[in-house]
């Protein structure tokens, strides 16, 4: 498949590089702007990308390989990064991704036949406090997960409803 940015993609892209005192800095931000773009950053718009910044290619894709966050292949519409790190793990972390394959009948790696969800395992997200969690497509976290919010919550991607970003207050210090 031949992947172009739009007009609109290019301008955004010149705006970024206007930034920095280099391009190699954009490399970064400009990724981002390919993987909204195109859902994932593959190979080719790997190309794409350092054709458009004139950089190198292996620069590129040593950046976007480093980065679990961009996407070196196709991905469902939502990515559900469930962390079985320590804290999520001793909360309940594994149930819910097991509780994840069941619901969606595939395998952690995988993506629906529909196309909807992929569901990986992923390492700590920094959000211990609030375990077991998981992350939707590198942006909201759902937090003190159980089977009925991961059930909700499949239901409002379905329906298109992303959720709200969680704020949880830290815990108070009783006095002593
Ligand atoms: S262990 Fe899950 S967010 Fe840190």
């Amino acid at each position: 498949m031949a992947y172009e940015f739009t007009k609109e993609d290019l301008k955004e892209i010149e705006k970024i590089k206007a930034k920095f005192p280099e391009v190699m800095p954009a490399t970064l931000p400009v990724l981002w702007v390919a993987q909204k773009r195109f859902g994932h950053v593959e190979p080719e718009v790997q190309k794409l990308v350092a054709k458009t910044l004139d950089l190198p290619e292996a620069h590129v894709h040593g950046v976007a390989t480093f980065y679990t966050q961009y996407y070196k292949e196709e991905k469902g519409k939502f990515v559900l990064d469930v962390c079985t790190c320590l804290s999520c793990q001793l909360c309940g972390g594994y149930d819910i991704l097991h509780y994840l394959e069941k619901k969606l009948g595939i395998k952690t790696g995988n993506t629906t036949e529909d196309g909807m969800f992929t569901l990986n395992q992923v390492e700590c997200l920094g959000a211990c406090g609030y375990a077991p969690m998981l992350q939707v497509t590198n942006d909201k976290y759902v937090n003190h997960l159980t089977p009925e919010k991961v059930d909700k919550l499949l239901d409002d991607l379905k329906e298109g409803k992303e959720p709200e970003y969680e704020k949880i207050g830290m815990p108070r210090r009783k006095n002593i």
